[in-house]
């Protein structure tokens, strides 16, 4: 069965400098690479999904400019429909200019211009095929009023929603009950929740406020913590030479989207991201960085 999965989000070009170490304020230091690239956690989730294998449409806005060639490029190179992506001539596309150490962490400023325009019609135009997914993703690079908007279009429709609560930002409790899986990083946990975080099970539990709801907390190199009604499992992840960690946290929500579709279950799903991730830190790069399914299917048979 094919997974049909549709990403409302952001498209950034990614604007990325490699170096031995960060600046601290106020410094220079010499770049070793700099590399121009799609990016924005909202068309990584969707070039992921599709690269493994799933359907994909995506939902966002972009600028009239340059750097909306790059969305195009790999959207078609990826097969992800962008019938449903505006061109707005008022905003630019977003960017994110992203440093990258010699261990493979980043930092990232996103300045996301066009992304945050998306309307209310973006989406409306596009209710046939959310009604037609397996399930719906957002993140939060885009006006919030319409991740809310989108995730209330999809449940409507009786379409699962996974609500990727990325950058981190507080959120109102309405948003956070209309996603079906919820799936934080770490920091974003600690800012949801408002406080401390350090006991993921406690923190991940008190935003779930239905019965059917999980959260996935990801958590780097310690794979995944699921979160549902009576349960806490934790799912390891892979151990595998870290190149470039930026996008990691998008491969992980695309493979847990394309699992869900095809119906694995959750620990299963969460493997699934995991490998999905894994593979990403592997290689420089965002969007172009995500594995193809041959390669997960091949890191879950070790
Ligand atoms: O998650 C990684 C992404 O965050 C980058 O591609 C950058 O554009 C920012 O949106």
């Amino acid at each position: 069965m094919t997974a049909k999965i549709v990403v409302i989000g952001s498209f950034n070009a990614d604007l990325t400098s490699y170096m031995a170490r960060m600046p601290r304020p106020g410094e220079t230091v010499h770049g070793d690479r700099f590399v121009t690239g799609a990016g924005g956690k909202g068309s990584n989730q969707a070039v992921a999904a599709a690269r493994l294998g799933a359907e994909v449409t995506f939902i966002g806005r972009v600028g009239a400019d340059v750097f909306a060639e790059l969305a195009y490029e790999i959207w078609d190179a990826e097969g992800v429909n962008r019938d449903y992506v505006s061109q707005d001539d008022e905003h630019a596309t977003g960017v994110a200019p992203i440093l990258v150490d010699s261990s493979g962490e980043n930092m990232i400023v996103v300045v996301l211009g066009a992304n945050s325009h998306v309307q209310a019609a973006d989406i409306d135009a596009a209710r046939e095929r959310i009604a037609a997914a397996d399930v719906l993703i957002a993140q939060l690079e885009i006006n919030l009023d319409m991740v809310a908007y989108a995730l209330q279009t999809a449940k409507a429709l009786g379409v699962a929603t996974i609500l990727n609560p990325a950058p981190a930002a507080a959120l109102p409790a309405e948003t956070i009950q209309l996603a079906d899986y919820l799936t934080p990083n770490e920091t974003e946990l600690e800012t949801l929740s408002g406080g401390d975080a350090t006991d993921v099970e406690m923190a991940a539990r008190g935003l779930l406020t239905r019965a059917d709801q999980t959260a996935v907390v990801t958590l780097g190199s310690q794979g995944a913590q699921i979160v549902s009604g009576a349960e806490s499992i934790s799912v390891p992840t892979y151990e595998v030479d870290v190149v470039d960690t930026t996008g990691a946290g998008d491969a992980f929500n695309a493979g847990l989207a394309v699992a869900l579709a095809e119906g694995m279950a959750l620990a299963e799903a969460a493997r699934f991201a995991n490998a999905t991730a894994a593979l990403c830190v592997t290689k420089r790069g965002t969007a172009r960085s995500t594995p193809y399914r041959a390669e997960v299917d091949a890191l879950l048979a070790t």
